[in-house]
């Protein structure tokens, strides 16, 4: 699923950049190019991120990127 259409950026290069070491949306960006055009991806980015790097104990079960976008923009 593309999450930066900007840059065509999908879910599996967010997580492969993260699996490789990135912890900021700084370092995607760097990385990417994601959340450097009009910038709507940043939010969903930015909880991906979290899904990724948030200690386990307070992850809980992580929603699809498509759910939170859905409760984002309702
Ligand atoms: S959708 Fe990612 S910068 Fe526009």
């Amino acid at each position: 699923m593309y999450v930066c259409i900007c840059n065509a950026v999908t879910e599996s290069d967010i997580e492969r950049e993260i699996a490789a070491g990135a912890t900021t949306l700084e370092c995607l960006q760097a990385r990417l190019n994601i959340s450097t055009c009009c910038g709507s991806c940043r939010e969903i980015t930015e909880v991906i991120l979290e899904q990724h790097t948030a200690p386990r104990a307070h992850r809980g079960h992580p929603a699809s990127p498509a759910a939170v976008a859905h409760a984002v923009n309702a």
